[in-house]
């Protein structure tokens, strides 16, 4: 699980003169079931979220509105991804922390996630999230 797994997936888009359909179905476009979704929204200007990684988790982010950017970081490397299309999702899979930043007003980022709600999958501690990523 590296960074490189970590990337953008096109989602299908239903062209429609009535309006664009774009659809996530758990183990197809994505490479995870969907157990759960969360979404950020009313986030103050200049807000930081994130600032964590998490043990088992696979999540897809999706800019439904707005703007935003994820910084990825696996220890080693790090990449600035700017999401900003509902039918982009970047992939994070487990053992990345994640920082995301850069909201535009009125922004939605909404998540699909792998499993439920766990305090105890997360690392919220960069130098422990470190150590058990690189020793
Ligand atoms: P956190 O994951 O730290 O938010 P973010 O990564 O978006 O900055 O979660 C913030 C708080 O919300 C924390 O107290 C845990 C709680 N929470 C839930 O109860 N359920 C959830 O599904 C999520 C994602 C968070």
């Amino acid at each position: 699980m590296s960074l490189t797994d970590c990337r953008i997936i096109d989602l299908p888009i239903i062209h429609d003169p009535r309006g664009n359909l774009t659809f996530v179905e758990s183990n197809s476009q994505i490479p995870f079931a969907i157990e759960r979704v969360y979404y950020l929204y009313d986030v103050p200007g200049g807000s930081e979220r994130g600032g964590h990684a998490h043990r088992g988790l696979h999540q897809l982010i999706i800019a439904m509105s707005g703007s935003f950017d994820v910084v990825l970081d696996d220890g080693k490397d790090k990449k600035r991804v700017h999401l900003n299309r509902s039918y982009q999702g970047l992939y994070i899979c487990p053992m990345i922390w994640r920082e995301l930043d850069n909201f535009s007003s009125h922004s939605v980022c909404m998540v699909l996630a792998s499993n439920r709600y766990d305090e105890a999958d997360y690392y919220r501690d960069y130098a422990e999230f470190m150590r058990a990523r690189w020793g």
